[in-house]
């Protein structure tokens, strides 16, 4: 399904209440836009080994992998915080793994607070597959 800028707001919007989290109770929605205009959501899912627990991006990039698609062309993500959800370190790097430097992501609040960077603002310095060259 083809979905305008907004629509990817209110896709992560809604998945963010299907979050199970009863350990941190930090609901967290992603959405996510691959080139066939079709939008992939996640929520985190926690596990009571908390390492076990997975983020709302983890489940929206293996959605989009697992219908078939392995490239991002935008993101967002949205949470209940006073400032826009910083995502973590690890969801940085599963983000620039399906998105090029320039993808915009939008960190959001629930009450409406919104700040837009790009995947490379995400995760300067990046572990790339240049580093595993030699020559
Ligand atoms: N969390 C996400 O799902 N995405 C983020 O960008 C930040 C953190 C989750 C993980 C955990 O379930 C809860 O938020 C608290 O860390």
């Amino acid at each position: 399904m083809t979905q305008s800028p907004s629509d990817l707001a209110a896709a992560a919007r809604a998945v963010r209440e299907n979050a199970y989290v009863p350990y941190s109770h930090f609901k967290v929605g992603a959405a996510l836009r691959a080139p066939s205009g079709a939008v992939y959501v996640g929520c985190n899912v926690e596990n009571v080994a908390y390492p076990e627990g997975t983020c709302a991006e983890a489940g929206a990039i293996a959605a989009m992998v697992a219908a078939g698609e392995t490239e991002i062309t935008e993101a967002y993500v949205i949470a209940d915080s006073a400032h826009p959800v910083a995502p973590c370190g690890g969801c940085r790097q599963k983000l620039m793994e399906f998105a090029r430097a320039d993808v915009r992501v939008t960190l959001a609040t629930v009450d409406g607070a919104e700040e837009v960077v790009t995947v490379a603002d995400l995760l300067p310095g990046a572990f790339g597959t240049k580093h595993m060259d030699r020559a």
